[in-house]
């Protein structure tokens, strides 16, 4: 079973469609995506499509990652001690402005840890 894992896409749409280009090639049974959707690059809504057009069309396991959490909690305007780190909460509330309320519950929804299989999305 060929299985890819891939981690920390921080919103860095293009680079994903690399991967997911590369991995197009390989005989891949199922992706495992270990957190960390959103992040430091601003392409919020392409790697949302991105990771539900592959759960749609593969066998899928996702993680939430501490981007998730944060976005979960909103941290937002709420967070003012977080003013202390401009680019990290600039970035974290550009991408709670650009996140779908489908997308916080698709956050939501994710665990933190997996055993086994019984958690896999996909066709
Ligand atoms: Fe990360």
């Amino acid at each position: 079973m060929n299985i890819a894992v891939l981690s920390d896409i921080h919103g860095n749409h293009i680079a994903l469609r690399e991967c997911l280009n590369f991995l197009e090639s390989k005989d891949i049974d199922a992706y495992c995506f270990l957190g960390d959707y959103t992040g430091e690059f601003p392409g919020i809504e392409e790697t949302m499509k991105m990771l539900y057009d592959l759960r749609d069309s593969h066998t899928c396991y996702f993680l939430r990652g501490n981007k998730e959490n944060y976005q979960i909690d909103e941290l937002g305007e709420d967070y003012p001690e977080w003013d202390a780190y401009p680019s990290t909460i600039g970035i974290l509330r550009y991408a709670h402005k650009h996140l779908t309320k489908e997308d916080v519950e698709f956050f939501n929804s994710l665990p933190i840890t997996m055993r086994n299989t019984a958690s896999a999305t996909g066709p």
